[in-house]
């Protein structure tokens, strides 16, 4: 049985990656920044035999297995290595080291995990075909897969298709959780300046007032999602940011909102942009002021192409049974560059399960832990999905 060997040979090697993965973790690293992230993970391709390219995207990391068991098609298994700007709040030994910074979303865990997977791969590949491991950087918000898209992974790795994984707070350990379609949403941010006359607050007649008007339009975007879409599509526009004044007594020339637009469908971020943009220039015509807003855009949402799901169900049904493979799990709100390969080639990302309750834990809080109990399990699935999808 494939699906037993594969889970007792990383069973075997258990204890090390723990290591290495509290060595990561104790040593966060920030987006595009991931230097001794990266060395560590070359230097251990390297030892597994592998020939890693360094430096795509800065710092990313990308290894070619051409497999014994003859000619095939390319696939890519992808992990991220980025930390985040977040004071970590657990004070167990293998804590951050480094002031305001955190690896809060487990991409320490994905870096072992698909290390874990080459380990186990260069030590019997026998499939047909090539698997590339790409250790991309700068995952949370910095765009670090577009970045290797655009210095050509695709042309010096022409994959079939791509595959992700990521860890899964209250999922239950030892689950997976594969949708076919949508996974986590796109996002767009915007930031809209309104400006007036500013005035003593004591003569607000003598001038206009940016921020009864700012106050007036977060209540008015909230229609945006309410009021002016499918209720059947999901969206979110959230208003996170507003910066007005700076005195008691002063009402100020200029406010600032920023925020973000989330969605899974690609025609409602064009909607979402007109609402705001109407209801913008209505609510600070209505209060005399000018107005603007700038578009930044974000991650594409992430979409699971139905096969290559199919597939990784599959491959995760065979280590832990049909019965901890769900499929029907609704997807996320958050985003994920992932998309960005996904944009160029079929592929899936699967949520293996972290966790319930407090070890578990939610993504980005201060208080997060990679689960270590999953790394064999997560190491056994790559080695599992590669050798299935790549079967001679
Ligand atoms: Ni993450």
């Amino acid at each position: 049985m494939q699906a037993r060997r594969w889970l007792e040979r990383a069973q075997n090697r258990a204890q090390a990656w723990r290591e290495w993965r509290r060595a990561l973790h104790a040593h966060p690293e920030l987006a595009y920044e991931e230097q001794r992230t990266a060395a560590f993970v070359a230097e251990r391709l390297r030892a597994f035999g592998l020939e890693p390219l360094e430096g795509l995207a800065g710092t990313g990391v990308v290894a070619a297995l051409r497999g014994r068991g003859g000619e095939g098609p390319m696939i890519a298994l992808r992990a991220d290595m980025d930390a985040l700007p977040i004071p970590e709040a657990n004070t167990f030994a293998h804590a951050s080291r480094e002031p305001g910074k955190m690896h809060a979303c487990g991409h320490d865990g994905h870096t072992v995990m698909l290390l874990a997977a080459a380990e186990l791969l260069a030590a019997d590949p026998l499939f047909a075909g090539t698997v590339v491991f790409v250790f991309q950087p700068a995952e949370e918000g910095g765009g670090g897969a577009r970045r290797m898209v655009e210095e050509g992974f695709f042309e010096r790795f022409p994959v079939r298709e791509v595959y992700g994984m990521h860890n899964w707070p209250g999922l239950p350990a030892g689950q997976f959780a594969v949708h076919s379609g949508p996974v986590m949403a796109g996002t767009e941010r915007f930031r809209i300046t309104l400006r007036g006359r500013g005035t003593h607050a004591a003569m607000p007649h003598l001038g206009e007032d940016v921020v009864a008007a700012g106050a007036a339009l977060v209540q008015a975007l909230q229609t945006v999602v309410s009021r002016r879409l499918d209720p059947l599509q999901p969206a979110v526009v959230s208003v996170t940011q507003f910066h007005a004044g700076h005195a008691f007594n002063v009402i100020p020339e200029e406010a600032e909102l920023a925020g973000t637009v989330r969605a899974f469908a690609p025609t409602l971020f064009a909607r979402v942009r007109e609402e705001l943009e109407r209801i913008g220039r209505g609510v600070a015509a209505a209060f005399g002021l000018s107005f603007r807003i700038e578009w930044d855009e974000g991650y594409p949402p992430t979409i699971n192409t139905v096969e290559e799901a199919a597939r990784c169900a599959e491959a995760a049904a065979a280590l832990v049974g049909e019965q901890s493979v769900r499929r029907e799990e609704p997807p996320s709100m958050g985003a994920e560059d992932f998309a960005f390969f996904l944009q160029h080639r079929p592929g899936a990302y699967v949520w293996i399960g972290n966790g319930e309750g407090e070890g578990g834990c939610l993504l980005h809080s201060p208080h997060y832990d990679f689960n270590d109990e999953i790394l064999p399990l997560g190491a056994a699935y790559w080695a599992m999905l590669a050798t299935r999808v790549l079967a001679p």
